[in-house]
C-alpha cells in the first residue's frame, strides 16, 4: 500500500492541532490551545478561537515539521478538517490549508472532523487497527455524536447525536452552576471524589420509552443542567447546605450512564461488537471504567486512542487523509469552503 507523507490541519474549535504521517505511522502531533483564554468566560468563544488559530497556526506547522523531520517540500498531500466546527474558527484553517497546498503545489484533501477521530485509532500505535463494522462515541466540548463506521473510507453513518449541550459543555456548565471554573470536566471529577452516585438521581436525557423511535441514539444534556440549578436552587432556599460531592458525582453519573447506555444500545441494535471511544471527554476516568465494565458484559471490545489523539488534533485528519489516498480517493478541489454543519 501507498504511504504518503500527509500534514494535517485542525481548527474545527479551540485547539490549533497539526499533525503529520506517514501513511499509519505517527511522525509528530502538535497542539496550541487557545483554552486559557476562554476560561474567563466559562467556555469556548468562537471570535477568540478564530483569532488564536491565526497566531497560533504557522508556528504549529513549524514545530510539527521540526518534530517530524522532514521539509514541507516532502509532503504528498496538505488535509484540513472543514467541517463540523465553529465556522470562523474553521475558515481560519482552510484558508491556511489552501495556501499551503496551492504554493507547494500538492493536493489537498477535505475531511470530516467526526471521522477524523473515528481515524485516529488507525495511528494508535500498539495495536492491531480497529476491524470493522465499529460503532465509535464521540465526546468533547464542541460534539457529542454516535456513529456507526462500516468503512473508514467509505461508509461512516451518523446514528446521533446530542440535540442540545455537548457532554464536555454540560461538565463546564455544571461546573460553573457550582462555582467550579473551566475547564469543568476535570473540575467535576475532583469534586466528586468522596460522593455517593446514589444520592441525587438526576434525569438521563432522551431516554425515555417515548423517545426511542425518533431520538433512540441521540442525547440532550440541557434538561440535566437546568435539574441540577433546580436541585441546587431549591436546597439553598431552604437553607440547606449543598452536597457539593454528591452533586457532582451524581451528575457525573447521569452523563456517563447516558453516554455509555445509548452506545452499547447501539452496539446491540447493529450487531456490532466494537466500540470506539474519542473525544476530550474520554479523559473521563469514570466514563472509561463504566464503558469497559458494561461493554465486556455485553460482549463489546472497547478501543480508547492514547489521550493527545482523543483530543482534537492535527495527526487524525492527517491520518484519514492518508487512508483516504491509500483507497484512491481524489483530492478536493479548492472550491470547497468551511462547513460548520458538514454531514459525516
Ligand atoms: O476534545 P476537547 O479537548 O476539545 C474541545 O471540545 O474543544 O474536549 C474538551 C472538553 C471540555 O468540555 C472539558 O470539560 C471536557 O472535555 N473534559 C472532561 C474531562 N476532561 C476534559 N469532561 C469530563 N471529565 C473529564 N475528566
Ligand atoms: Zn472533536
Amino acid at each position: 500500500r501507498v504511504e504518503p507523507l500527509v500534514l494535517g490541519i485542525e481548527t474545527s474549535c479551540d485547539e490549533t492541532g497539526i499533525g503529520i504521517v506517514r501513511g499509519r505511522t505517527l511522525l509528530s502531533n502538535t497542539i496550541a490551545s487557545s483554552m486559557d483564554e476562554h476560561a474567563r468566560y466559562g467556555g469556548v468563544v468562537p471570535e477568540v478561537a478564530a483569532r488564536a488559530h491565526l497566531e497560533a497556526l504557522q508556528p504549529a506547522i513549524e514545530r510539527a515539521v521540526a518534530e517530524a523531520g522532514i521539509r514541507l517540500a516532502d509532503l504528498d498531500a496538505v488535509a484540513v478538517t472543514s467541517g463540523p466546527g465553529l465556522a470562523g474558527a474553521l475558515m481560519v484553517g482552510v484558508g491556511a490549508a489552501k495556501a499551503l497546498a496551492v504554493s507547494l503545489g500538492k493536493p489537498l484533501y477535505a475531511v470530516n472532523h467526526l471521522v477524523g477521530h473515528i481515524a485516529a485509532d488507525i495511528l494508535t500505535a500498539d495495536s492491531e487497527p480497529l476491524e470493522y463494522p465499529t460503532v465509535a462515541l464521540l465526546v468533547s466540548g464542541g460534539h457529542t455524536s454516535l456513529l456507526l463506521g462500516r468503512d473508514l473510507t467509505t461508509d461512516v453513518e451518523l446514528l446521533g447525536e446530542t440535540v442540545d449541550d455537548a457532554a464536555g459543555e454540560a461538565f463546564d456548565k455544571v461546573a460553573r452552576i457550582l462555582g467550579l471554573p473551566y475547564p469543568g470536566g476535570p473540575q467535576i471529577d475532583r469534586a466528586a471524589q468522596g460522593g455517593d452516585p446514589t444520592a441525587i438521581r438526576f434525569p438521563r436525557g432522551l431516554s425515555r420509552a417515548s423517545d426511542r423511535e425518533k431520538h433512540r441514539w441521540d442525547f440532550s444534556f440541557s434538561g440535566l443542567k437546568t435539574a441540577v440549578a433546580r436541585w441546587i436552587e431549591q436546597r439553598e432556599a431552604a437553607g440547606e447546605e449543598i452536597p457539593l460531592a454528591d452533586v457532582a458525582v451524581s451528575f457525573r453519573e447521569a452523563v456517563v450512564d447516558v453516554l455509555v447506555s445509548k452506545a452499547l444500545d447501539a452496539c446491540a441494535a447493529h450487531g456490532v461488537p466494537r466500540l470506539l471511544l474519542g473525544g476530550g471527554v474520554i479523559a473521563n476516568r469514570r466514563l472509561r471504567e463504566v464503558a469497559l465494565e458494561r461493554a465486556a458484559a455485553q460482549g463489546v471490545t472497547v478501543r480508547i486512542p492514547p489521550l493527545s489523539l482523543c483530543t482534537d488534533n492535527g495527526a487524525m485528519i492527517a491520518g484519514l487523509a492518508a487512508e483516504l489516498i491509500a483507497s484512491g480517493r481524489p483530492a478536493s478541489t479548492l472550491a470547497f469552503g468551511a462547513d460548520s454543519t458538514l454531514p459525516v
